[in-house]
């Protein structure tokens, strides 16, 4: 029996946020070492309140959830993203989770000690808004931290490849919403919300070949479904994937793009 389009529909939205989740997850576990110094950095462990903006599915607000002994909230406009954090935090009871838009925050001024987002201001319709939200609601005296946002504008790699290259240069970021050159303003984002403002690189390390065939096969389907939105045909994304995995079995690609951070503490 033939599949009705809305059945179909729906299936192929469920894959894409699987899929999404599944690259969320992968990418918590290979940015810790970057994410973890920066949350000794602000002083998580002796925070009392903690504010994960954008929280996802609650991996990230996981390691968050172990490094403080203080409350941890968790917020994300989306309510699907909300329901896997909770299933993901359910033994956590320093934490609990809301759905709302960092762009208007449900809190009143002055309550976390520290207010937290990883990879959030590129998907945010208004980055600035979300940065002055995030530093109204954190006490003076407190800390505001963006990590891990990425500008694609400093993407490195070799060997090339000049059609797919210029996809995953920022292309699939513009198609799907996002903003891949989040990075040079943040900056601008945190000193123009009233924080004095620290920037740095998050990854200064070049991951083996082999973290970046294993970063690929567990992302597999987002990257490929990519492709095919960017209107690449099988044949084409067959090809590509063959030549990027050899060049990786041959130990001989490099893949680089930087991922930016601020600090911005409150007067
Ligand atoms: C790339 S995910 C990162 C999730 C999580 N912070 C992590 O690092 O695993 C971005 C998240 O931000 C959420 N998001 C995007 N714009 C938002 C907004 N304006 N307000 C609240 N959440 C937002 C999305 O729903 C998504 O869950």
């Amino acid at each position: 029996m033939k599949e009705p389009r809305l059945v179909k529909f729906q299936r192929h939205e469920n894959e894409q946020f699987s899929d999404f989740i599944k690259k969320l997850e992968l990418q918590a576990v290979e940015t810790a070492e970057e994410r973890m110094p920066l949350y000794l950095k602000v002083g998580l462990k002796d925070a009392s309140i903690v504010l994960d903006v954008g929280c996802g599915s609650g991996i990230v607000t996981r390691d968050i959830a172990h490094l403080t002994k203080g409350k941890v909230i968790g917020i994300d406009e989306s309510s699907d993203m909300i329901r896997v954090a909770q299933k993901v935090l359910n033994r956590y009871r320093n934490v609990s989770l809301t759905v709302g838009k960092a762009e208007k925050l449900p809190f009143p001024d002055n309550v976390f000690d520290i207010c937290v987002c990883n990879l959030l201001l590129m998907w945010a319709q208004h980055p600035a808004y979300v940065v002055s939200e995030m530093a109204r609601v954190t006490k003076r005296g407190g800390k505001v931290l963006a990590s891990l946002e990425p500008d694609y504008g400093g993407k490195l790699h070799y060997p090339e490849h000049a059609k797919v290259d210029s996809i995953f240069a920022g292309k699939a970021i513009c198609d799907k919403g996002g903003d891949p050159h989040i990075g040079r303003k943040l900056r601008c984002l945190f000193v123009q919300a009233g924080l004095k403002t620290e920037v740095g690189i998050g990854n200064n390390r070049i991951w083996s070949c082999a973290e970046d065939k294993s970063y690929y096969l567990h992302a597999r389907d987002f990257y490929v479904n990519a492709l095919k939105h960017a209107g690449l045909t099988q044949k084409e994304i067959d090809e590509w994937e063959f030549s990027f995995l050899r060049s990786l079995d041959e130990g001989i690609q490099l893949n680089f793009f930087p991922q930016f951070y601020a600090i911005g503490a409150k007067p």
